[in-house]
């Protein structure tokens, strides 16, 4: 009856109500132009592994799609920041990104690019789906051109002055420092950042995608049909925008990289990135079955699938059937991407398939402090890896421990190694370590065999059969910190039973009970390994080695994994404790980094973001001796990615300064070059070399950095800067 009543009214059932025959899950593509720190891991890669891993391995039809986002303005800029090109930035990261995932167990079945031809093809047949329906609107308009760069500027990259408040470098989007939003036009003498020259305005045309038409669907497929089954964070921010008004967002932009706008009259346009980001979950679904039905895989892991054949059309399944499920992993800043502008998207593609949850996650601090590659104030997945080989489930379970599922968490190093040390090594470790050693003992490595089960079993199986309901429970309804938790319960309840049964006592006087515990006490490992595979695979392969049992050898709901007479392989430590000199190296390496920072960029005014410092008196100021200075010699500090060493002459005499800046200036570039240097700042050792003052340097929002130079004539070295 009441299935009844929403067919007749024509609602989407809840989700509870639906039934899914296959679920397609995303993880953000994420850009090509950088490396990836742990916020990035705890906010989608590793939740959408966990998630995929356990439907797996629960036998259900699954799928795992990722790859690379190679579009936008941020690729290009790279490149210009590296004095590279974009396909070279691209290129290159794509790989890193892609060894990083798989070198964390992250299980793709398959990772594409948005550079790939295919996905071009992809979303240009999506563009021109629309338009010929006639769902965009063209608007022409006039907008900022960079006359030296030839381009046309993004709001983001024009400043000037904020007509609300005066401030002298307000972004065309929005003053940093009264808060208004603005529009290009409004700002009082406008700059370009690329050029930092005044910009022309230019008429150019582009294509809309009404967004404020697709609000009463948004709201009833949203709203109404969300309410209950988004987490709230994600369906509080959705709402928000929804409520506050949606306006048309043009799905075009004036740039020579992207996917070239299929239609006439759209030359030197690409298509937005954010139009053709999504879609590449599209491509890569497509890629799969491909290369399935060619056996022949570059993109796809056919490894990590549990789909073992197919046809290249089988993609359609995925994105047209109304039995196939969309699940997407994000951070918060894609909430209204995936929430909104996509659904809408694939709504006015008509497709069949929408995202049916999007668990996005919050962010994840460092420390206490905001993450930030540009800051060096990130952990990130590579140098993770040099720190801490064969440790990658660590950093699996306390990323998924501290996961950000509803608020902002934080990632400090003590806890790391707390969360190691007293979780993985003293509760789950030492429990199999325990049963491991003690069956070799006693048993020469072969399950015993159990008689009467007493009330202290029966309880034990119990308490371990809720946990695993809780796991299942909780990884379905994405909360992998609840899911994890509930893993180690199993455990501890492990523990607990070895505590109070202490066989090695019993072994004394009770061999038929001995027997009994340990078999039951095998049982947990067996069980443990079952459930651990999704959230720490290296680890449970491990286990199962020792175990000498395979994945596929589980029995659902059932005590009883290994049978008696079963021969056990060897015992081995799963988890190794951190030693607090590690973990002193890894915060020592955060804060030199950040003084490294701190002292090599000396925010500029350019910067808005930067709040005004406390004032001082002119005797405070007159402390600082800032000098001119001329580069003599510059190379780069050897196993130090980021230092370069320079001399500096200083007309008095010639100094050695180590300075954090290799990322943004080659040595050769440097040398000749006058600078202006703080010039007495104590010395301070940086990588073993003695530096003796500082360079001083503007940080663009681009995060690109400048040097503070003496204008016009070249000045004397030694000239005092006052
Ligand atoms: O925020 C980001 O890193 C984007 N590259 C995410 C894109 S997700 C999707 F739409 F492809
Ligand atoms: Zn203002």
């Amino acid at each position: 009856m009441i299935l009844f009543l929403f067919n007749a009214l024509n609602v989407s059932l809840p989700m509870s109500m639906k039934s899914f025959k296959r679920t397609l899950v995303t993880a953000a593509l994420p850009y090509a132009n950088g490396p990836k720190h742990i916020g990035h891991l705890a906010g989608a890669y590793i939740p959408a592994d966990i998630y995929t891993r356990y439907l797996r391995n629960a036998g259900e039809e699954v799928l795992f799609v990722c790859g690379s986002d190679e579009h936008g303005t941020a690729i290009p800029i790279q490149a210009q920041k590296e004095n590279t090109s974009p396909q070279y930035i691209i290129d290159r990261y794509h790989l890193l990104l892609k060894e990083n995932f798989e070198k964390l167990g992250i299980s793709f079945d398959v990772y594409h690019r948005t550079s790939d031809e295919m996905h071009h093809q992809t979303a240009q047949e999506f563009f021109l789906n629309l338009y010929e329906k006639g769902l965009f609107k063209e608007e022409i308009s006039e907008q900022y051109f960079d006359e030296e760069k030839q381009t046309f500027l993004a709001d983001r990259y024009i400043k000037g002055t904020c007509p609300n408040c005066g401030f002298h470098s307000a972004y065309g989007d929005q003053c940093e420092k009264c808060g208004k939003a603005l529009s290009p036009n409004e700002l009082i003498n406008p700059v370009s950042t690329l050029s930092d020259k005044p910009p022309v305005l230019k008429t150019t045309k582009h294509w809309y995608l009404p967004l404020n038409e697709y609000e009463p669907w948004l709201k009833e497929w949203l709203l109404e049909g969300h309410k209950d089954d988004w987490k709230t964070n994600v369906y509080g921010q959705s709402k928000s925008w929804i409520d506050g008004g949606l306006s048309p967002r043009a799905m075009t932009r004036d740039l020579d990289w992207g996917v070239k706008v299929p239609i006439k009259g759209a030359e030197g346009k690409v298509l937005y990135v954010w139009f053709d980001a999504p879609i590449g979950y599209i491509s890569a679904t497509k890629a799969f079955f491909k290369e399935l039905e060619e056996k022949s895989f570059h993109y796809a892991y056919p490894q990590n699938s549990m789909i073992k054949s197919g046809q290249a059309n089988d993609w359609k399944k995925w994105w047209q059937n109304d039995d196939s499920r969309l699940i997407h992993f994000i951070g918060k800043d894609n909430i209204v991407f995936h929430c909104i502008i996509f659904p809408a998207m694939l709504k006015a593609a008509e497709s069949n398939v929408l995202p049916d949850n999007v668990p996005a996650n919050e962010f994840l601090n460092l420390e206490g402090e905001k993450m930030s590659t540009s800051r060096k104030w990130s952990v990130e997945m590579e140098d993770y890896f040099k720190e801490f080989e064969n440790k990658e489930d660590v950093l699996r379970y306390v990323l998924t421990a501290i996961a950000p599922e509803t608020k902002d968490a934080d990632f400090s190093w003590k806890d790391f190694q707390t969360r190691n040390n007293s979780e993985l090594v003293a509760i789950l470790g030492n429990f199999i370590n325990r049963v491991m050693v003690l069956s070799h003992k006693y048993y020469e490595g072969v399950v015993p065999v159990a008689s009467n089960l007493l009330e202290i079993d029966q309880q034990l199986i119990k308490d371990i059969q809720l946990f695993q309901e809780e796991i299942d429970h909780s990884i379905r309804h994405f909360k992998f910190r609840d899911g994890l938790f509930a893993l180690m319960n199993i455990a501890r309840a492990g523990n607990k039973y070895l505590a109070e049964m202490e066989p090695w006592k019993l072994v004394k006087t009770d061999e038929t009970r001995t027997a009994t515990v340990m078999f039951n006490a095998i049982q947990v490992c067996a069980t443990l390994s079952w459930w651990m595979d999704a959230f720490m695979p290296f680890s449970a392969q491990n286990l199962r080695i020792q175990l000498n049992t395979q994945k596929e050898n589980h029995v659902n709901n059932s005590f009883v994994q290994l049978q008696s007479g079963h021969t056990l392989g060897q015992a081995a430590h799963l988890f190794s404790n951190i030693e607090d000199d590690i973990i002193q190296k890894q915060v020592k390496h955060l804060e030199d980094s950040k003084t490294m920072v701190a002292s090599t960029v000396i925010e500029a005014t350019v910067n808005p973001q930067s709040e005004l410092k406390p004032l001082i008196t002119f005797d405070d100021f007159s402390k600082i001796d800032l000098r001119v200075g001329t580069v003599l010699e510059a190379e780069k500090v050897e196993k130090a990615d980021k230092l370069i060493k320079l001399k500096v002459d200083l007309g008095f005499e010639q100094r050695t300064i180590v300075s954090g800046i290799a990322l943004h200036f080659t040595p050769s570039e440097l040398i000749g070059q006058q600078v202006c240097v703080l010039a007495n700042l104590a010395p301070r050792k940086i990588k073993g070399i003695e530096s003796n003052g500082m360079l001083l340097l503007a940080e663009n929002e681009d995060g690109s950095l400048k040097l503070m130079q003496p204008g016009g004539a070249v000045v004397s070295p030694g000239s005092q800067i006052a």
